[in-house]
């Protein structure tokens, strides 16, 4: 039975990968600070996890919970655009010092893969659509640019010391879990939250801003797909579903799923966002074999209906 670490396993997309190991039989370990995850979200699974609390700037206690692990999945870190704007070096600690933290904890435990989280924010705003892995990075913000050095930095622990490491970069995920009611909460969860109330929407820009929104049950295979893969070398894939959908849209379709008629409420753009992000993902598919299986419009309906029973 292989045995998997997730830092950052009481998050949205931590808690689903967990559930996804789960089944398959995996034995997994957890750690988490609780800073923006929630004990709610691994709740029922509790008796069956090892659950490490605390901090990835720890690194005796990255190098503690490593121990024994076959396969890391590192997902913890300060998630935020806009506070990485205003804190840059909360970002820094977390994403950058913690991912050297777990990958000198890998290396020690002999860990078989190393699963690094990246984001889309590698790329900016460049106007050339869609990102491609050879693009330059070009991060806007902080929480970009944290991204960008946590994948080089299991990329030279790769080819230095033979952690095998992928790194995958999401373009917006969105399903169950995801926090509607932080400061920072994505659009979707935001939307749905708002709307559900009979509230209108506050889009920030135009609403024209466009992303490859993917539900989390893709990525949860994808991560699984990360961790069994033949590579040879680092390697690092787009995540996302290969599909552009802009913010005004995704409100219409959340009209007509939940028989609403509320019109956004516009606000100037927020400092770091990006403009336009669509994936290419032909590489991802190639040597991770990963298929998007759930599309836009399935995934929504599936977080409307975890948010109506839950919020
Ligand atoms: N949600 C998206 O659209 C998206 C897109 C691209 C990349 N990502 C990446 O996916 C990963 C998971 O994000 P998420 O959306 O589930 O957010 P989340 O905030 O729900 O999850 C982050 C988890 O990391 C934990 N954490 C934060 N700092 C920590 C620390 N110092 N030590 C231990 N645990 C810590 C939090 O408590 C939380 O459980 C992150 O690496 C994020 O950057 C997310």
């Amino acid at each position: 039975m292989s045995k998997a670490l997730v830092t950052g396993g009481a998050g949205f997309i931590g808690s689903s990968l967990v559930r996804g190991l789960l089944q398959r039989g995996w034995q997994v370990r957890v750690l988490d600070d609780f800073s923006s995850g929630k004990r709610g979200n691994l709740e029922e699974l509790l008796p069956r996890l090892d659950l490490v609390t605390g901090s990835v700037c720890d690194a005796a206690l990255c190098r503690r919970a490593a121990a024994n692990c076959d396969v890391i999945f590192h997902l913890a870190a300060d998630v935020s655009v806009p506070r990485s704007m205003i804190d840059p070096e909360q970002t820094h600690r977390t994403n950058v010092d913690g991912t050297y933290n777990c990958l000198v904890a890998a290396r020690e435990a002999g860990v078989r893969r190393f699963v690094f989280t990246s984001s889309s924010a590698v790329y900016g705003d460049d106007p050339a659509q869609p990102k491609i892995e050879a693009m330059k990075l070009d991060p806007i913000s902080p929480y970009g640019g944290s991204k960008a050095i946590g994948e080089l930095y299991a990329t030279v622990f790769s080819r230095c010391f033979g952690v095998s490491t992928v790194c995958l970069r999401y373009f917006n995920v969105f399903g169950p879990r995801q926090d509607p009611q932080s400061q920072y909460a994505a659009a979707i969860p935001a939307f749905v939250s708002r709307m559900l109330r009979g509230e209108r929407p506050t889009v920030y820009g135009d609403g024209e801003q466009s992303r490859d929104f993917t539900f989390v049950e893709n990525v949860v295979q994808a991560n699984l797909a990360a961790a069994d893969a033949r590579v040879d070398g680092p390697l690092v894939a787009n995540i996302a579903c290969g599909t552009s959908i802009t913010v005004n849209r995704i409100i219409r379709v959340l009209n007509e799923l939940l028989g609403t008629r509320l019109d956004p409420q516009y606000e100037p753009p927020r400092a770091g966002d990006i403009k336009h992000s669509w994936a290419d993902i032909s590489l991802a598919r190639k040597v991770l074999g990963y298929e998007p299986t759930v599309d836009f419009e399935a995934g929504l309906r599936q977080a409307i209906g975890w948010y109506r029973e839950n919020l």
